[in-house]
């Protein structure tokens, strides 16, 4: 259990690693961005303004904040050990084999279950689309999981499999279909504040924290979902031409973009609607736009963007998801057909189409809302265990080259570590029971299968 995969070790895997080597600074920086831009400020952010009020301009301020802590470590233990595994591979060199895989496991909550609950934001806003330009939207016995109303969430299943169809056709491909989405999607936002700026008035920004600062930090931990995906260029450490220099710069890179955009959406939103005025609207910024505007043309237009936006983070989450699961894989935690290599598109194959399968099942029977919490406790926790595996580093490793270094270290990672359990704690009972059930059955598997086939057990 606390066996540990030497650094070198790591390293060597991923030199002789079959995945091609086709991405570049930009193309990684665009990968982190298409994977956090989406559902967050397009849809959670309306579940968010009732609980923090106006102050949710800062709630972003303060899941940002948390995320930059986070998002230092990564660059600098991306510019170590750059795996496709991301933080499972940190964690498998620092803390042992069983904190790797509930960090693996971490990550499927992250990933995987992200993914799905991203893929339910797409189809609000593909029927916000349809009623804003022909007048119907597909009905809820179609549209909405049980529960929420509906029997199953067919956009969320058609989205998740045009992602993994492009997938499927290499890693430089779906790159390229990303870094087109990205630019669509700022281009998106930047259009929602120029319109939401001209309606902003100065009262509605008062009384400024109508629910306190408990409705802050709530705001908080419900909003870090939307920065959650900055890290996805990590589980590109494989497929990146110049992993040690370009994964920590396009880490940071593409979180400071995220932010700066999200505080000037925030701002423009709350200006222009009266905060209590979101009600339980699952698509935010069009029901803005709906709200200020009698033309419905730039409605529409935004649910175009936003429609882009989602996909893209489908697709780019996916990815990260098969690439974490393939570095697993190669460990021997999970099935070998996780980690075989299609020899022409230079893919995991198998990988993918079972990685899609489970994600799409999820996305078209389970709300958004349930699944957005989880996926943030999830992701908490990872993040705690890579600012733990910065310090463990840098203790046991002092000599290791780094391309990066997390300024003012032991501090500031130990404050990552902080901010981290704060948030956690922020989140409902419900989410806490859901987490706790999430560990226990990735324990079972642990115990009952990983491991005895991990490779570091020995020749089977
Ligand atoms: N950060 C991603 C999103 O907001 C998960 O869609």
């Amino acid at each position: 259990m606390l066996r540990r995969k030497p650094v070198g070790d790591l390293i060597a895997d991923g030199d002789h690693g079959q995945l091609k080597r086709s991405l570049g600074l930009g193309q990684l920086t665009m990968l982190s961005i298409g994977a956090t831009l989406g559902s967050g400020i397009f849809v959670v952010l309306g579940e968010a303004v009732p609980v923090a009020g106006p102050a949710v301009i800062l709630s972003f301020v303060l899941a940002g904040i948390t995320a930059l802590f986070s998002a230092l470590s990564y660059a600098e233990l991306a510019g170590m050990i750059p795996l496709s595994g991301s933080s499972y591979s940190y964690a498998y060199a620092t803390l042992g084999e069983l904190v790797a895989w509930v960090c693996g496991w971490c990550l499927v909550l992250e990933y995987g279950v992200s993914v799905a609950s991203v893929a339910v934001g797409w189809g609000q806003y593909l029927n916000e689309l349809l009623r804003a330009a022909f007048g119907f939207t597909i009905p809820d016995a179609l549209s909405q999981p049980p529960g929420s109303g509906g029997i199953v969430n067919v956009p969320a299943i058609a989205v998740v499999l045009l992602a993994m169809v492009l997938l499927l056709s290499g890693a430089k491909e779906s790159a390229r279909a990303n870094a087109i989405m990205v630019v669509v999607k700022i281009g998106t936002l930047v259009l929602f504040c120029a319109i939401a700026f001209t309606a902003v008035q100065a009262k509605n920004f008062t009384p400024f924290l109508p629910l306190g600062l408990a409705g802050l930090s709530a705001g908080g931990a419900k909003l870090f979902f939307s920065y959650i995906g900055f890290d996805a260029a990590s589980t590109a450490g494989e497929e990146a031409k110049n992993p040690q220099r370009d994964l920590p710069r396009a880490i940071l890179l593409s979180l400071a973009i995220v932010t700066v955009l999200y505080c000037l959406v925030a701002v423009a939103a709350i200006g222009a609607l009266p905060w209590q005025r979101f009600g339980d609207q699952q698509a935010a910024l069009s029901h803005v736009l709906t709200t200020i505007l009698d033309n419905q043309f730039w409605v529409a237009l935004l649910a175009v963007g936003a429609i882009v936006a989602i996909s893209s983070v489908v697709l780019t989450v996916l990815y990260g998801q098969t690439r974490i699961l393939f570095a697993m894989s190669r460990d021997g935690l999970v099935p070998a057909a996780l980690s075989t290599v299609d020899a022409r598109t230079g893919t995991p194959r198998t990988n993918t189409l079972v990685v899609s399968g489970f994600v799409a099942v999820l996305a078209a029977f389970v709300p958004l809302g349930k699944l957005a919490d989880a996926t943030s406790i999830g992701t908490l926790f990872a993040f705690a265990l890579v600012n733990i595996a910065v310090l463990v580093l840098r203790r046991r490793r002092p000599e290791q080259p780094r391309t990066f270094r997390v300024p003012f270290a032991p501090v500031t990672p130990v404050i990552g570590v902080g901010c981290c359990a704060l948030l956690m704690f922020s989140l409902d009972t419900a989410t806490w029971i859901v987490f706790g059930g999430w560990m226990l059955l990735g324990l079972v598997i642990y115990f009952a299968y990983s491991m005895r086939r991990s490779r570091l057990a020995g020749p089977r």
